[in-house]
């Protein structure tokens, strides 16, 4: 299939995942937040759930974590429409808690098919939830972030890139450096050069409220919440 045909297939995938009913998330949802983005990015970052901003607006990274995610991105000379960014969970768990086991399991399809119809070369998967559902493994992010390897996802190879979740990086400076180091190393796994002129992420100010995630000003989650180390 060639990109346009795989665009158009994405486009009709989407329209019959908004209607999905595989879980219980589609009764306490707003909207599906199926993934945005260039349908035939080279790079996809993917990662846990939506919250209350992405379910209100129905694009994934809407809030402080995607502003963060954006300044990564624009560091190693990314726009985030030269990307495609999706999330485990297509539809956001009540008070933002973690995805349950059968929500990751009933939800699974739309990712591997999101990753199979727009073939990224890279995957970054960004905090637990994604990096042990793409990698197969048991492993933590703690122990695993930017260790890329091979993998077969469906019938599309990867090369897979864990990374911290922007959103613990937020409030944690350790996590940030690790994250901003990681992403250094993205224009190399893609195999273009890095940008001549890095612009580091801002930390965030000491004494911010530890408010994480999707960023909810509603129902805030704890870093511990979202399964992020
Ligand atoms: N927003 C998302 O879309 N996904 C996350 O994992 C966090 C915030």
């Amino acid at each position: 299939m060639d990109a346009l045909a795989r665009a158009d297939a994405l486009t009709a995938y989407a329209a019959e995942a908004a209607g999905c009913v595989r879980c219980a998330l589609s009764a306490t949802r707003n909207r599906v937040v199926f993934g945005s983005g260039d349908p035939d990015a080279d790079l996809m970052l993917v990662g846990e759930a939506p919250g209350f901003h992405e379910d209100q607006g129905g694009a994934p990274f809407a809030g402080q974590a995607g502003e963060l995610l954006e300044r990564l991105l624009e560091g190693i000379g990314f726009r985030p429409d030269d990307v495609y960014l999706a999330n485990v969970l297509k539809c956001r768990p009540p008070q933002n808690r973690d995805p349950l086991e059968s929500e990751i399991a009933s939800c699974e399809p739309h990712l591997f098919r999101q990753v199979e119809l727009v073939r990224p070369r890279v995957v970054a998967t960004l905090g637990n939830f994604a990096t042990k559902l793409l990698s197969g493994q048991p492993y933590g992010i703690t122990r695993v972030h930017g260790q890329e390897h091979e993998v077969a996802l469906g019938a599309t190879t990867v090369v897979l890139f864990p990374l911290y979740h922007p959103a613990a990086a937020l409030y944690t400076p350790s996590m940030l450096q690790a994250l901003e180091d990681d992403f250094s190393r993205l224009p190399t796994l893609l195999g273009r050069e890095a940008p001549p002129v890095p612009h580091p992420a801002q930390p965030v100010p000491l004494g911010a409220p530890p408010s994480l995630a999707a960023c909810d000003a509603v129902a805030p989650r704890t870093t511990m919440q979202l399964g992020l180390f």
